[in-house]
């Protein structure tokens, strides 16, 4: 072996044995550097004859592209190296789940809600919806509650500034206030077609008012089964010859078909509400599951007071009705079998996935 092939083999070694490419980078320039072995024998050639000159120069370079090759192939498996380890690095296995978006549903308490209104709309009754903020005159004097009922205190809610009419300043406590905002624009319609004056108590002939108002109620009250914002259902029904006997077999229906059983009891029980007289507690008993054997209150209830029919625009004389307000989220929670009301609002939706 001649002296070139010695050091060419000698390249390729160092350069195999080189792990980082700092590594290679040194032993390049001990072969091909300014110092290094290849350019020590390209300084030798000024001593030799001008033909020998020639071929020992040839061989020189041949041997010189010879380790230049061999440093650009280790060059390349190092960067190959370094890209393989990347990749298994990275890997990324793309077998597994996507992360997908979940799918949204309706609140329970909606859910519920949904149920009253078609089984209502079912008998023939309007849905309608009313403010949340109202003044003083829809959610009390109107329903014959004056300033200083005593019947106020027990509807203690949040008051903000302003109130009159036009001005609403406090959260409503029921959704009462929607059979007067409800009956007034149904009378409107009829008035001033039948020429009774704004004054006169309407007496003429008009369609039944017959409405559900669903919606979000508010009083200062939070433990287990009460939270200081709830949902009511309002129901009224008026016409010349609507009594009682009508609102038990309206409930009745409404209530075998919400909780889906004909096997319950209804029962009224005598209680006191200003703006209906007689007034009633509507409470119901399973006869079966874990609840059997209990009264549960689900609404209040009565026959709309004279004067709340005078503040509709009606003559009472003529017009009579009943109205009822029932606890949505109590009807949920007893459909549902929850026994915290409170589970309804905090929004975590381990609990609230459950219904969908
Ligand atoms: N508004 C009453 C309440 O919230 C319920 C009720 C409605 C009673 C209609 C009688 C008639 O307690």
């Amino acid at each position: 072996m001649n002296d070139l092939t010695v050091i060419v083999e000698n390249a390729k070694l160092a350069f195999a044995q080189a792990l980082t490419p700092a590594d290679l980078e040194n032993a390049k320039a001990q072969f091909l550097g300014k110092s290094g072995h290849m350019t020590e024998l390209m300084k030798g050639l000024a001593q030799l004859s001008v033909d020998e000159k020639k071929t020992r120069g040839a061989a020189i370079n041949l041997s010189k592209q010879a380790i230049e090759v061999a440093l650009n192939a280790r060059r390349q498996a190092m960067a190959d190296d370094e890209l393989s380890a990347q990749l298994r690095a990275d890997a990324l296995d793309v077998t597994l789940p996507g992360r997908q978006r979940g799918q949204g549903g309706l609140h329970p308490v909606s859910l519920a809600q949904e149920r009253i209104e078609e089984i209502f709309r079912s008998m023939g009754f309007d849905v309608a919806e009313g403010p949340e903020i109202e003044s003083d005159w829809f959610n009390f004097t109107a329903l014959n509650t004056p300033e200083d009922h005593p019947a106020r205190s027990m509807h203690d809610t949040f008051y903000v500034e302003g109130g009159s009419i036009t001005a609403p300043n406090l959260l409503r406590t029921h959704t009462s206030p929607m059979q007067i905002r409800y009956a007034v624009q149904h009378v409107k319609k009829y008035r001033t077609a039948a020429g009774h004056s704004r004054d006169d108590l309407f007496s003429g002939s008009m369609p039944e008012i017959r409405v559900i108002a669903p919606g979000r109620t508010y009083r200062v009250d939070s433990d287990a089964t009460h939270s200081p914002m709830f949902h009511q259902v309002e129901g009224l029904w008026v016409g010349e010859n609507i009594s009682f006997k009508d609102l038990k077999s309206v409930y009745l229906n409404f209530i075998t078909t919400f909780f889906e059983t004909d096997d319950l009891k209804l029962r009224f029980r005598p209680s006191y509400f200003p703006f209906t007289e007689p007034s009633a507690e509507i409470d119901i008993m399973f006869q079966t599951g874990p609840l059997n054997g209990r009264w549960l209150e689900v609404s209040g209830s009565g026959q709309v007071h004279p004067q709340v029919i005078r503040n509709m625009g009606l003559d009472p004389e003529r017009y009579i009705g009943f109205a009822f307000g029932s606890g949505i989220d109590r009807l949920a929670m007893l459909r549902y079998g929850v026994s915290d009301l409170r589970l309804f609002f905090d929004g975590d939706i381990r609990f609230l996935s459950q219904f969908q």
